[in-house]
């Protein structure tokens, strides 16, 4: 280890900036934020710094740096583009035995500022030692998303409560055990929605009394596959879960993102395996919840489009079972962002209908003559098998056979496929190249677009690719 990672206390503290510029002036504001008692060294001073000296914030010293400044100072940061100055500072502060930076100089460097996830009193510093910057901050953008807003909030509840455990539970391991129960109990989520009263309420009852777990069920929307289009909530809920119920419309990849240790149920819902009956989806979740479980049911898509959430979510609230909804990006959005189609377009479509090519019950027939205008596209659902169907009633209602059309197979996935041709071509097309579920049908003049717009202006009528649309300059 080339550094040791330590939190330094710096309250009131004196600690020295030499220079006067924008760099110096960033430095100072991380030890403003830790409260040391800061002194600015430098001949010139930019505006921020001398007004932040006027508001009794740092001091100023209008002088060029000489060794004396150093004496008494803990910490000592060397910001000046002059490397005679920066080495003198680097040298004063070494002949002290005080910790010592020079900017962008990394063997000048006692001390670094890492990279840093803020959830206050929650802090987590990542540091390559100098020796790939943007790499750590990649990482740290990447625990930024992971880390939920509200840990910090969660911490200070803690430590708000932490007296009064240690009065209820004398040994290490109960009280040990009843941080497990709370981190694991519904006072996370809780905080998670600003339930400030809810959450202390709920700390005294845990208190109190010994519970059994609360159990809670989150709908969670994982989009059309490409598991980056994860919303950072849906990751969270995935990784807090003790059981993750799915279907075969969530991707492998997205599974390889839940919780190591959850226990994993596939109810299944895709043509030709061996599907659990929607009846006992929902009783299953019902019953884990009641068990105290925390139950993650992932969902293609978006839950509330053709996904049979708004079914679950009644079973759960018509059983007093607490529950989170967490959307996602539908297929719809994903596959015509991934093939190049914008679903709207000023001079093709006015309009977006979501539409699925599967009904329920008999005599839910579609209203065709509306779905037949044009200046408008048709997303289609579980179109696949009804493609003939669909593609003679829009033909019977008026659409013109030469409407341009796209489908869309495993949108957004390392496997996406999008096969162009028209209206009267559609059910053809689909036979053709054998397209398999999932895949939606996109019926419209945007379709065309794909052509234009699709990743680095394929144009062939089959395309096999699944990347956003990215413009390099
Ligand atoms: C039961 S519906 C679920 C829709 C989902 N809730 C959503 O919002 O996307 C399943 C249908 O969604 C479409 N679909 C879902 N994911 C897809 C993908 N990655 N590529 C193409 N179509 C997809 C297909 O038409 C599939 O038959």
């Amino acid at each position: 280890m080339q550094y040791l990672p330590i939190f330094t206390k710096l309250d009131d503290k004196p600690v020295l900036v030499v220079g006067g510029g924008d760099v110096a002036l960033r430095k100072c504001h991380a030890f403003l934020k830790a409260r040391a008692n800061v002194t600015v060294v430098a001949p010139e001073f930019c505006d921020e710094l001398v007004s932040l000296a006027s508001e009794g914030k740092l001091s100023l010293i209008k002088e060029y740096f000489d060794t004396h400044h150093v004496l008494g100072m803990m910490l000592i940061i060397a910001a000046t583009d002059n490397e005679a100055v920066n080495k003198a500072v680097f040298d004063a502060a070494n002949n002290q035995n005080i910790f010592v930076n020079v900017v962008d100089d990394q063997p000048k460097c006692g001390f670094i500022f890492p990279s840093i996830v803020d959830r206050n009193p929650i802090t987590i510093a990542i540091s390559s030692a100098g020796t790939a910057p943007v790499l750590a901050r990649r990482i740290r953008e990447k625990l930024e998303a992971l880390i939920p807003h509200h840990t910090g909030a969660l911490a200070r509840l803690a430590g708000d409560f932490r007296d009064q455990v240690k009065a209820r539970f004398k040994s290490f391991s109960e009280r040990r055990q009843f941080w497990e129960r709370v981190f694991d109990s519904s006072v996370v989520s809780k905080v998670q929605v600003g339930d400030q009263i809810g959450a202390e309420q709920q700390m005294h009852d845990l208190l109190s009394k010994t519970l059994q777990p609360e159990g809670e069920v989150y709908i969670v929307g994982a989009g059309p596959g490409d598991p980056e289009l994860l919303t950072i909530k849906a990751l969270q809920l995935m990784q807090q879960a003790d059981v993750v119920v799915y279907d075969y419309l969530v991707s492998d990849e997205i599974m390889e993102l839940v919780r190591r240790d959850a226990d994993l149920v596939c109810v299944g819902k895709k043509a030709g395996h061996h599907s659990v009956k929607q009846e006992d989806t929902n009783q299953m979740l019902v019953d884990f919840a009641k068990q105290g479980k925390k139950v993650c049911r992932i969902k293609g898509g978006d839950p509330f489009i053709y996904g049979r959430g708004g079914e679950e979510v009644q079973i759960l609230a018509n059983h007093d079972v607490k529950y989170q909804i967490v959307p996602g990006i539908t297929a719809a959005a994903g596959c015509s962002a991934y093939a190049g189609i914008p679903l709207t377009h000023r001079d093709h479509a006015q309009a977006i209908q979501f539409v699925t090519g599967h009904c329920k019950k008999e005599g839910q027939e579609l209203d065709w003559r509306g779905l037949a205008q044009s200046n408008q596209t048709l997303a289609i659902y579980m179109g696949v098998i009804k493609s003939p169907h669909i593609q003679a009633k829009l033909l019977e209602h008026g659409r013109a056979p030469e409407t341009p059309i796209a489908i869309v197979e495993n949108g957004t996935r390392k496997s996406q496929r999008v096969v162009r041709g028209t209206l009267s071509e559609l059910a053809a097309k689909i036979e053709q190249h054998q397209i398999k579920s999932p895949a939606l049908l996109i019926i419209g003049e945007v379709a065309a677009l794909h052509e234009q717009l699709a990743w680095f202006g394929q144009t062939e009528q089959v395309s096999s690719f699944a990347q956003p649309i990215t413009k390099v300059a």
